[in-house]
């Protein structure tokens, strides 16, 4: 395909509307080739990835953006559209160079955590985090309802590495592993909607979508239409998750939805739900989360999860990181050992062809090698999102990588050390690395 420059400028300042629309940002002045993309436009480094995914998906083709973020080995502090124009133009013409380019993630000016970990998080600040967490509704269990057939679970705090498992589980025939469901922390579909309807949560709805659009061969509206008369029948969250089964045969279904290890009490609800689960601990560095967290969008996301604190931004990511695995740790002492299973984000991309034998042993599946080409077949693994690639529900740093990229582990090396967590986070991660999974790289 060749276009001229005026139509790539054309294209990308499309996208940058569309972004700035979304984010309810008005410019100062008119867009044009001079706008600021952090100055004038307020974008983070999570609009840059928003924005590169959609320009990749307009031009129906990777561009190797990478490159145009990283200069001199260091990330850049702002772009003009015309210089992601100039480097746009110049990628089409030398597509070797993008095929060339190493995979590496994007950010661009976000604080340095050693700033916002000045303070270290103490057992006092974990209780008071604890109180804002929103509590869910979980109604006592209907033991008229027979339990669903098997499932599996990815429980761990967000930023854990947890898309890139789910898509690589999404490459085994015999699994069929859907963007986020959002289905466990709510007791009804009802419950689900009106937590959810909001311009943040909207996207979180998503998955189900995305989920049923797959089973059934059908589109994003029919979908939409099959849940919404789910909501109107106020449906119970169980017997949805086996509308979605009923058509997998004997694929199990793999759901990964970070948040439901906010509660020790939703996590409690796959055992009510379902004929003996099986779960997997996925865990990561606690460093390389928060770091991970600061460059995401997931704050913006928070208040669908949480009540506003005073807290840094740093320090609620060591907070979820501390609560949801001391919760699944917990939830994990009431589930028979050959129910559990227990893997490191910092293992899967070092080795990911033997964790993923080792994982299938554990599933009872056999192993398939689509698993480690996680870029192959995006329809198939749902990574394409419903209306857009671009509002995948989960991680869209995923479309920045072209390969499973084992530099991602160690990246944040560059940014903080274990010296800025607060104790408790330091006892969990000597545990865990020494007793469970390597986490330290
Ligand atoms: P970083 O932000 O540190 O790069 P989650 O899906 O649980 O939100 O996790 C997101 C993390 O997974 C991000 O970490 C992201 O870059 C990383 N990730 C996504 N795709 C990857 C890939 N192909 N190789 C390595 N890491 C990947």
């Amino acid at each position: 395909m060749t276009m001229g420059r005026s139509e790539v400028e054309a294209l990308i300042c499309e996208a940058v509307e569309e972004l700035l629309e979304a984010l309810d940002v008005e410019l100062d002045d008119a867009l044009s080739a001079e706008t600021m993309l952090v100055e004038d436009a307020e974008f983070s480094s999570i609009d840059f990835v928003q924005l590169i995914v959609s320009i990749e998906e307009k031009l129906g083709r990777k561009v190797g953006f990478q490159d145009m973020l990283m200069q001199d080995g260091n990330y850049v502090d702002d772009l003009s559209i015309r210089q992601v124009v100039d480097f746009t133009v110049n990628r089409l013409n030398n597509p070797q160079a993008a095929e060339r380019a190493p995979a590496a993630p994007p950010p661009v000016k976000v604080p340095v955590a050693s700033d916002d970990l000045a303070h270290k998080i103490t057992e006092a600040d974990i209780a008071d985090f604890v109180a804002l967490i929103k509590p869910r509704r979980i109604l006592p269990v209907d033991h008229s309802l027979a339990k669903n057939k098997r499932a599996v679970f990815i429980l761990s705090p967000p930023r854990s590495g947890s898309t890139l498992l789910r898509v690589m589980i999404a490459g085994n025939p015999a699994l069929f592993a859907p963007p986020e469901l959002h289905l466990l922390s709510y007791a009804t579909m009802q419950e689900r909607r009106a937590d959810l309807s909001s311009d943040e949560g909207e996207q979180l709805l998503d998955g189900a979508v995305r989920a049923l659009m797959q089973t059934r061969g059908c589109s994003a509206e029919h979908a939409r239409a099959l849940i919404a008369d789910c909501e109107a029948k106020n449906m119970g969250t169980q017997e949805f998750f086996g509308i979605l089964q009923e058509k997998l045969g004997d694929r199990l279904l793999v759901e990964k939805t970070p948040t439901y290890a906010f509660s020790v009490d939703i996590l409690r609800q796959a055992e009510e739900y379902f004929e003996d689960p099986l779960y997997i601990h996925l865990l990561r560095h606690p460093c390389g989360m928060i770091r991970s967290y600061e460059e995401s969008n997931l704050t913006r996301m928070m208040p669908l999860m949480m009540k506003s604190s005073e807290f840094s931004t740093a320090a609620v990511a060591e907070m979820i990181w501390l609560l949801s695995n001391r919760n699944i740790l917990e939830f994990s002492q009431d589930v028979p050992q050959e129910r559990w299973f227990t893997v490191s984000y910092e293992n899967i991309v070092s080795g990911p062809e033997a964790e993923m034998r080792r994982l299938c042993a554990f599933l009872g599946v056999p192993y398939h090698e689509d698993m480690v080409n996680p870029y192959s077949d995006n329809k198939a693994r749902m990574t394409d999102g419903v209306d857009s690639a671009s509002k995948m529900s989960g991680d869209l740093k995923f479309h920045l990588h072209s390969q499973i990229d084992r530099a991602a582990a160690t990246r944040w090396q560059q940014f903080c050390s274990e010296g800025m967590l607060g104790e408790s986070t330091k006892t969990l991660v000597d545990r865990l690395d020494s007793e469970v999974a390597r986490i330290r790289v």
